[in-house]
């Protein structure tokens, strides 16, 4: 087993997730772009998919998932230490989606910082935190996957605009012994030489958006679609081996298997190179198609609600994309933690508690614009530098 030095482990206590309203079904793409319902079937698995709603951005999805999975753990916000949003689809370039998060929730102590590894973008955060736990550097992590993918779809490519849809999953992370399951191991990799196969080329440093970007359309996925198939099918078996064996846990004891949910094809091809059931891998891509990073973090929410994956279970999550990138975990899930129904007292207070976040944001920011007209930070004065000590030319 890949042990902790120090006998901290992390564990997750919360999940949480949260999935526009908007449903787009293969007969509705049909009359958008030369496709069908019989094609996208066949060839991915996937029925429908949701889109979000002119008030769905990647940090209100990220920012309702995270609630529910705080809820389920017992914490508090100002119990966090750190938030990690993996996502493809950040609500800007900066300030971090994870820093918007943070301010909404009211996490005063927490750091929070973004984290971009196209759909393996989960599976990379959780690797982060299960490592800031086992350091000693943090308690108590709140890991996030969300996107809008919907926002960078080329509608008229039907390549691409069949397969992706947006969503938001959340786990609490906290630290905590052996005893009743953890994080047992992790991998995190990449091949670079990948990056084309799947890429937004604008709006980056490299193409910055401009009329020129938007009239070549580079601000929308540009994937090969089967050279991702087939380096998906190459690693999706050997993380899982690798990460098993890392953890000591035989591939066939392991009771459930959560893969990115890219294609059922991709995943079949997985089970049968692993010699295990299609059973024992989760699968809810024909209700919400790729994901990108919130697709493992959904999956483990439907996973535990569908009674799935039990405590003492030992789960395999893998996933992949661009980068291209890949990793796994292997995860003993833990006891749940009791779920009691909240009292009216408890209800009122949680949204409080998320009503003062809200006050406290627009007070401190309403306090540093009074500070900055009353001129309360002052800017260095130029210094003088004497002639004889500037650098010589
Ligand atoms: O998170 C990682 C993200 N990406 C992935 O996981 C994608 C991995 N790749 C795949 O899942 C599959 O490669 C696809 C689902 C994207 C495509 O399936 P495929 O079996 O590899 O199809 P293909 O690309 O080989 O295309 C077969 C045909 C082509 O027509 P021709 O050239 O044979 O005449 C395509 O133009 O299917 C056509 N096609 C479609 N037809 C109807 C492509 N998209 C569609 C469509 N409807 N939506």
């Amino acid at each position: 087993m890949a042990e902790s030095k120090n006998g901290r482990y992390a564990h997750i206590v919360g999940w949480g997730k949260y999935v526009p309203n908007k449903v787009l079904t293969n007969d509705d793409l049909s009359r958008m772009v030369d496709t069908s319902d019989e094609w996208i079937v066949t060839r991915t698995g996937i029925r429908e998919r949701r889109v979000a709603g002119p008030k769905d951005t990647t940090a209100s999805m990220g920012l309702a998932a995270a609630k529910e999975a705080l809820e389920r753990a017992g914490v508090r916000p100002h119990e966090v230490d750190l938030i990690i949003v993996a996502t493809a689809t950040p609500e800007h370039v900066f300030p971090s989606t994870a820093s918007l998060i943070q301010d909404a929730l009211g996490a005063v102590k927490a750091g929070a910082f973004d984290l971009s590894a196209g759909c393996t973008g989960f599976m990379y955060a959780l690797t982060m935190g299960n490592q800031a736990i086992r350091s000693g550097a943090s308690e108590i992590i709140l890991v996030i996957g969300a996107e809008t993918l919907s926002r960078i779809m080329d509608w008229k490519d039907r390549a691409t605009c069949v397969l992706f849809g947006d969503g938001a999953g959340a786990v609490v992370l906290r630290a905590g012994t052996l005893a009743a399951g953890g994080v047992l191991a992790t991998l995190c990799r990449s091949d670079g030489s990948g990056g084309d196969l799947l890429m937004l080329p604008g709006g980056g440093s490299k193409f910055p958006a401009s009329h020129q970007t938007l009239d070549q359309n580079l601000h929308t996925i540009k994937m090969n679609g089967r050279e991702v198939f087939r380096f998906a099918t190459r690693i999706m078996d050997k993380s899982a081996r690798e990460v098993a064996a890392q953890a000591g846990i035989p591939i066939e004891n392991v009771e459930l298997i959560i893969p990115h949910q890219a294609n059922l094809r991709i995943i079949q091809a997985a089970a049968r190179a692993l010699k295990l059931p299609d059973e024992r891998f989760f699968v809810n891509l024909h209700r919400y198609g790729n994901t990108s990073s919130a697709s493992i973090p959904i999956a483990i929410c439907e996973a535990v609600e569908q009674g799935k994956l039990k405590p003492g279970d030992h789960c395999v999550m893998v996933g992949f994309g661009a980068g291209l990138t890949w990793g796994a975990a292997l995860v003993k899930w833990g006891e749940p933690v009791p779920l009691h129904e909240p009292t009216r007292l408890e209800r009122v207070y949680k949204r409080l508690l998320y009503i003062a976040a809200g006050v406290r944001s627009r007070l401190v920011r309403g306090l540093r614009r009074i500070e900055t007209l009353l001129g309360g930070t002052p800017s260095p004065k130029p210094t003088r530098i004497d002639k004889d000590k500037q650098p010589k030319k």
